[in-house]
């Protein structure tokens, strides 16, 4: 029999979520290490795959440099994803588009920074995501990634353990 969930949903029956990277964080690794770590990338979506197992979800894990992918993903997750988890790195601070995109969806938003956007620069203290978003996650480097999971399986109710 599958371990049930807090609500009614086996943990077998994994949930979709879309994880988006934006602008720049392909560089990962090689990026202003000092503020984005070591980890790259490809390193990051190897751990979240895992992670996302324990947690019964599946991760459709992306990163684009261009704002029109970015929005072309958050329209199509309406009929394919059961939660969104962005980092959607500088856009965060300029994006309109993006949080007019996300505001349409019915489903919980995780926004994600590596830094603390709120220690930096000022222009990093405004994030239009954050005015859509369900909560946010930053300052925790990599491991914020592994946060966000957790706090979606929450969300979702696919797990007893976040
Ligand atoms: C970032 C913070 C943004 O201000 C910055 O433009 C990024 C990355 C972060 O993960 O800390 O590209 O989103």
């Amino acid at each position: 029999m599958p371990i049930q969930g807090p609500e009614t949903r086996p943990v077998t029956d994994f949930q979709k979520i879309l994880f988006l990277n934006g602008p720049n964080l392909n560089l990962l690794g090689a990026r202003e290490p000092d503020i984005y770590g070591t980890m790259a990338l490809a390193d990051i979506e190897r751990s979240c795959a895992g992670r996302a197992v324990d947690l019964g979800l599946s991760v459709d894990f992306r990163q684009s440099n261009s704002e029109s992918d970015l929005i072309d993903w958050i329209q199509q997750s309406r009929e394919a994803h059961s939660g969104i988890i962005i980092n959607p790195a500088a856009y965060t601070h300029s994006s309109i588009a993006i949080m007019d995109a996300l505001a349409m969806l019915d489903m919980p938003i995780i926004e994600l920074h590596l830094s603390n956007i709120h220690r930096r620069e000022s222009f990093r203290h405004q994030s239009y995501v954050s005015l859509v978003a369900t909560g946010i996650i930053c300052g925790f480097g990599a491991h914020g990634y592994e946060l966000a999971l957790e706090a979606m399986a929450k969300l979702i109710g696919t797990t007893r353990e976040a």
